[in-house]
């Protein structure tokens, strides 16, 4: 199937960066928002998106090195500037935003959910989308940490559903996990895989269902292994991290991640182990249940209330 028209259903932090990624490309996007009050939000996001964009195209042509190369914007030896702007303003005038369901999705060869990550909520949503989507709708799900086969059922549409799932700040972060469920049909798989490529995503195939995908799968037991060291006295910030970097040559350690990430998702992810288990398997047996949860949280707890939020308020770990 070629497709050429794309819905996004949710213009959140995601939604509006997937959207501007699509019809950066060349596709017809529509998002699909519940209220005027969720389009009042969406704007401005759209407005962000675009400056990011903007800048990276700025910063790519002033300076081609490869930390600044956004490869989900051009490919390194072929980026001409005048394009890239061109694209990006196309992609700003032409995204539409619409609230009536069954407007947006009239039409749409593929619908990608990225609305609130919350069970009840999605179930709702498939519900009422799935009597109104054609019969040739590929149906993707978002979800970082909800499986898609708990909803294959209720889309009305097992054999056209998985999910495409993206990192944030799309443009430079370009790659697109493409996990199907038990009941995804080889060609839905084939084609999101395709389409992801078509959006200048790099995809990635995670053939079994799994919390965390590729990505949080391997990052996440990494992090909380360093902060471990550190939450059971064994060293310092620094020590571990250049325990890291020297003994690997990997640009960052645990710490200076946490960093960039912001203390606050770190919060946030120590406190979802209790939520997903699947995130750590196959860890959780043989190593979690040893790591000192209690003081890695009151470590990040007591960081958020002195405000040490991360690189992004100046300090975190260390000062910037
Ligand atoms: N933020 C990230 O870094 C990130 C990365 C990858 C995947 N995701 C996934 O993307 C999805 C959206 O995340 P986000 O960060 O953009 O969230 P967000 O809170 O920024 O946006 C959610 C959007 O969904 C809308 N929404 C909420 N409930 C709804 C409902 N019942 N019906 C219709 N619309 C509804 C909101 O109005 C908003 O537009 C989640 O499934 C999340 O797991 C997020």
């Amino acid at each position: 199937m070629e497709i050429k028209n794309v819905v996004v259903a949710g213009g959140g932090v995601l939604g509006s960066q997937i959207a501007f990624q699509a019809a950066y490309c060349g596709f017809n996007v529509t998002i699909w928002l519940r209220s005027e009050s969720s389009i009042s939000r969406t704007r401005p996001k759209l407005d962000k998106v675009r400056d990011s964009y903007l800048q990276a195209v700025e910063l790519m042509a002033s300076d081609p090195a490869p930390a600044n190369w956004c490869a989900g914007i051009a490919d390194a030896g072929r980026f001409d500037k005048d394009d890239c702007l061109r694209k990006v303003e196309a992609a700003y005038n032409g995204i539409r935003l619409e609230l009536d369901m069954a407007k947006a999705v009239a039409d749409a060869d593929v619908v990608i959910e990225s609305v609130a990550e919350s069970v009840p909520e999605k179930i709702a949503f498939y519900k009422t989308l799935a009597p109104l989507l054609y019969a040739k709708t590929l149906l993707l799900t978002n979800s970082s940490t909800l499986l898609p086969s708990q909803f294959a059922d209720v889309t009305g549409r097992p054999d056209k559903y998985l999910s495409l799932h993206f990192a944030n700040a799309i443009w430079k972060n370009n790659t697109a996990e493409v996990m199907p469920q038990p009941k995804t049909s080889r060609e839905s798989f084939d084609e999101t895989m395709a389409f992801a490529n078509q959006i200048r995503m790099v995809a990635l195939p995670v053939m079994k269902e799994k919390s965390g995908y590729l990505l949080n799968s391997m990052l996440v037991p990494f992090l909380l292994s360093g902060l471990d060291l550190y939450a059971n006295g064994i060293s310092d910030p620094a020590s571990i991290d250049t325990a890291w970097t020297r003994g690997t040559g990997a640009p960052r350690g645990p710490f200076q991640i946490f960093d960039v990430v912001g203390i606050q998702t770190a919060y946030n992810i120590i406190s979802q182990y209790r939520k997903v288990p699947g995130l750590f398997a196959p860890l959780l047996k043989k190593m979690m249940l040893p790591y000192n949860f209690k003081a890695m949280e009151a470590i990040l707890k007591k960081m958020l209330d002195e405000g040490k939020l991360g690189k992004s308020s100046g300090e975190g770990f260390y000062k910037y």
